[in-house]
């Protein structure tokens, strides 16, 4: 079985459902609040579990009662967690709206994510351990940079999320070998204004990039190769919170099984489609047998 590591953030979703998202200096009334178990890291290491991977996740919970219902909901995914560490305070909170039409914005106040500037003892042990790495930005920069490094000291891959999307240093475009923006963090990061020509910038940092694109699919760039445009199923969202992340989860296993690239990429985008018809981030995100189900060549 394939092995995945998790460094990053977990955050308790603090989702607020509503018609249309205030604008500011309006007040309006919701439909709905639901706490629901998120953060970049924790949705990415439980897609990766249900998709069938064994999942380790590196990361930290403040000793508050989130923390335990954090910890309990990546242990019911399967996730091992003995190196999710209980810290002093409050654990990471992201604070959402949902619309009606499935979109949402999103505030995070990293809390006990804000902890992990480092790799503790035994990280790199376990990131040694592992076929893949997979790491987002809502952990201090420099963890993730040491993780990376860690990774590559090692020959295990590295798959990048660069979210909350932020200028990447040097150091860390060095040792990302695959790297998964959505369409607004790679024209974020490039300045260029086409999702295409995003990439190929984004192309001459790393050796590989996908950049997701909602609903219309994503499009695949390695060098040396024909870029690949994969669709995505024609699905009706309810609610997009974490569909990125149940992509990039599910996209690690395949290509830590060695799925062709197009299968591992259309594999991705149907565990993507069945997550945004329900609702919430992680408890969205589907098993293996549902993707296999929902999955078209
Ligand atoms: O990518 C979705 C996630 O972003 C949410 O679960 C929320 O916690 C924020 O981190």
């Amino acid at each position: 079985m394939t092995h995945i590591a998790v460094l990053g953030s977990t955050n308790m979703d603090l989702v607020t459902y509503v018609t249309k998202a205030p604008q500011r200096g309006q007040t309006v009334t919701g439909r709905e609040f639901r706490t629901i178990p998120g953060g970049k890291g924790a949705n990415q290491a439980i897609a990766a579990a249900r998709a069938g991977a064994t999942v380790s996740m590196i990361g930290a919970v403040g000793n508050d009662s989130f923390g335990l219902r954090l910890r309990d909901t990546l242990e019911h995914s399967g996730v091992d967690t003995d190196f999710l560490r209980t810290v002093e305070g409050p654990s990471g909170t992201a604070h959402i709206v949902v619309d009606d039409e499935g979109g949402n914005s999103i505030v995070v106040i990293p809390g006990a994510n804000g902890t992990v500037d480092h790799l503790s003892p035994g990280d790199e042990g376990l990131i040694t351990s592992a076929d893949t790495l997979l790491l987002q930005l809502e952990i201090p920069l420099a963890a993730v940079v040491a993780g990376a490094e860690a990774a590559r000291r090692h020959g295990v891959r590295t798959v990048l999320t660069p979210s909350p999307v932020q200028p990447l240093p040097p150091e860390l475009l060095a040792v990302t070998d695959l790297l998964v923006p959505n369409q607004y963090e790679a024209i974020t990061l490039t300045g260029r204004t086409d999702p295409r020509e995003a990439a190929t910038a984004l192309l001459e940092l790393v050796p590989e990039v996908v950049v997701t694109l909602g609903a219309t699919g994503s499009l695949y760039l390695a060098r040396g190769v024909d870029p690949l445009m994969v669709p995505a199923p024609r699905v009706t969202a309810v609610d997009t919170t974490g569909a990125g992340d149940t992509f990039v989860g599910t996209l690690a296993v395949a290509l830590a099984e060695e799925k062709p690239v197009h299968e591992a990429l259309s594999w991705a985008a149907a565990a993507a489609a069945i997550s945004v018809q329900r609702a919430g981030a992680s408890v969205s995100m589907p098993y293996r047998p549902e993707i296999d189900a929902r999955y078209t060549a």
